[in-house]
């Protein structure tokens, strides 16, 4: 057979266009470097639109005590100080800059009356250190990004799926192979790094607030070249998602209604938060409802508090199995969720802080949340596991790798805080442009792939066209009801065991799905190839699960209530061993320096 495929040739070819993604290729331009950047979806469509409330950065708008200290301590207790303290630490110090930048590139923040950038609080957060535009920040970010790029002299390739990194006789990355989806027709990339940018893995999951792109692609690729994956037990399942009507259930509703005052409430209208804060946390929150609605009085009023939080406002994986708790033990709303509610507050105050919120609860659920509460319940939003990456760089263990965003991992530990995801597309996203380029520069010599690589590149993406048998979305159907049940919220040998055994037996049908039709416009054809990465990131979650003895951050095990002090000290690390198969080892922690130590012990002083 002989293959026919466009190339073309870049310093650094960045694959996926959210957040870290533009924010990469932006500063690879600004270095003078050729970059190509290259998305599944269209320009602007990325899941960064779904952080909604706003980007976590100590800039002290608000809250003049708050310090890249504190976002850095906040980081390490949110992550049960699984993180990689280092990216913890530059993250916290570099975030502020990266939020002023985006002002400076056109943004345009919510203000405080003095007009400087406003902050809201977040769950984790110590003080309100989300900037925000309304309920639509990320969406605003993705629109400064996406401005600023196209005048960077950046190459966009749109609706093109990358299926394979290419790579050298030493195991460099030396360009990256796929197809445009729309005709179907083959596309080459030489490069002398890449940067992966895909983001997450939702859609391994039936409820989930990912939209169609996110099936690990970025994971997948890097595994398959020969890097590790670190941590990918730990899911975060965001405790608001709509669960009413069906065809929008998993949908997100922001984290930004709890921040400005949302109230959770169970069937029974009691106010359950109070009794699942952790001990470890309690004196830092509110103890009645009167102290938590003077807290609320104030933020409205704009003025500084001595009252304590919500308790609305406790961590992530904290609030998604309370809620969970609340419907498996029979208190659950009548479409199985909890009743968040902020229809008690100035009606304008709500449209003004949470308009898409309004919108989204009006139009698709006939509900007005000024008037009336939500319905929410957990919903699969963000993978803290990913790709194992230098911290001062981003380069995976595979040379010429770089990873940055949802994608790579380490900067979250077991949990992210919320508002961290976005700060750390901007922190991180540029890093790794810093980090390709310097390595480019070290190593400026390059091969590009032979005919043969690609030829075998090529006749991998038809495969399915070349087999009788089962189609993709039966075994897409079967491999997410895997993964809502059997590796969910809380987990479980007997299930997580049978979770391992079945997905091995996913991965055989993917090795044969059959499609038919042509190679254009074919979704089935798309979904198979994506299977192929979603069962990359579903066998290693549920394999570093079963692994994972104990209940941490995201990671809740029924058979294992507590942390193990063993666990407590590592990683979880998936690769590609020898023979093709999946192998799970440990890596230990990091250590954090003793200036970094001291600021937990001050804190108990
Ligand atoms: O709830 C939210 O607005 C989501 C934010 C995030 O995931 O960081």
């Amino acid at each position: 057979m002989s293959v026919s495929y466009e190339s073309h040739t870049h310093d650094v070819v960045v694959i996926g266009a959210g957040g870290a993604g533009l924010r990469a290729a932006i500063e690879v331009s600004a270095q003078g470097l050729s970059v190509a950047l290259v998305c599944k979806s269209l320009l602007g469509k990325a899941h960064t639109v779904m952080a909604e409330g706003g980007a976590a950065a100590a800039l002290g708008n608000v809250d003049p005590q708050d310090g890249w200290q504190t976002h850095f301590k906040d980081t390490m207790k949110g992550g049960k100080f699984l993180n990689n303290w280092r990216m913890a630490e530059l993250h916290a110090k570099q975030a502020p800059d990266r939020i002023r930048e985006l002002e400076l590139w056109g943004a345009v923040f919510d203000r405080t009356k003095d007009g400087k950038i406003s902050q809201r609080a977040f769950g984790g957060h110590t003080y309100k250190r989300l900037a925000h535009v309304g309920d639509r920040t990320g969406l605003e970010m993705i629109r400064t990004l996406q401005d600023k790029g196209v005048h960077s002299g950046i190459d966009i390739f749109m609706e093109c799926t990358i299926s394979k990194l290419l790579q050298d006789g030493d195991g460099r990355v030396n360009g990256a192979f796929g197809y445009w989806r729309e005709s179907g027709r083959f596309i080459n990339f030489n490069a002398k790094a890449v940067i992966l940018a895909t983001g997450g893995t939702g859609k391994a999951w039936k409820v989930t607030s990912n939209s169609w792109e996110y099936t690990g692609d970025g994971q997948a690729l890097a595994y398959h070249a020969g890097a590790e994956l670190l941590d990918m037990e730990f899911i975060q399942f965001h405790p608001t998602g709509m669960v009413w009507p069906p065809g929008v259930r998993g949908l997100l509703v922001t984290e930004g209604v709890r921040g400005e005052g949302g109230i959770l409430r169970n069937k029974d209208g009691e106010r359950f938060m109070f009794k699942y804060l952790p001990e470890s946390t309690r004196k830092t929150f509110a103890e009645t409802e009167e102290e938590a609605k003077q807290w609320v009085e104030d933020t409205i009023a704009n003025r500084p508090t001595t009252a304590r939080r919500p308790p609305e406002l406790s961590t992530r994986d904290n609030v998604a199995l309370a809620i969970y708790t609340e419907v498996k033990e029979g208190r659950g709303t009548p479409h199985g969720g909890a009743f968040l509610d902020i229809s008690y507050q100035d009606s304008e105050r709500v449209k003004r802080k949470l308009p898409s919120m309004y919108h989204q609860f009006k139009e698709l659920a006939d509900v007005d949340i000024t008037k009336a509460p939500m319905e929410v319940g957990p919903t699969m939003h963000y993978t803290m596991g990913g790709i194992r990456v230098n911290p001062e760089t981003q380069m995976s263990n595979v040379p010429g790798l770089f990873a940055a965003g949802e994608v790579a991992a380490g900067l979250h530990g077991a949990n992210r805080l919320g508002g961290n995801s976005l700060s750390d597309l901007v922190v991180f996203g540029r890093l790794a442009a810093l980090g390709a380029v310097d390595f480019i520069q070290q190593n400026p010599a390059i091969s590009t792939a032979g005919a043969e690589q690609l030829k075998a590149a090529a006749a991998d993406i038809l495969a399915p066209f070349e087999r009788q048998g089962e189609g993709p979305y039966e075994i897409h159907r079967d491999l997410q009801d895997i993964m809502q049940n059997k590796v969910g919220i809380v987990r479980t040998e007997e299930d997580l065991k049978a979770a391992v055994a079945e997905l091995d037996a996913i991965d055989k049908r993917i090795d044969c799905v059959a499609v038919d039709g042509s190679i254009q416009f074919n979704p089935g054809w798309h979904l198979a190839q994506d299977l192929r990465n979603m069962v990359v990131t579903a066998k290693a979650t549920a394999k570093c699960a079963l692994e994972r003895r104990e209940s941490r951050g995201g990671h809740t095990r029924l058979d294992y209530p507590g942390y193990c002090p063993e666990l407590s000290k590592v990683n979880s690390i998936i690769k590609k061993g020898a023979g093709g198969n999946m192998e799970y080892c440990t890596s230990p922690l990091p250590e954090m320096p003793a200036e970094l130590k001291k600021l937990f012990e001050e804190e108990k002083k």
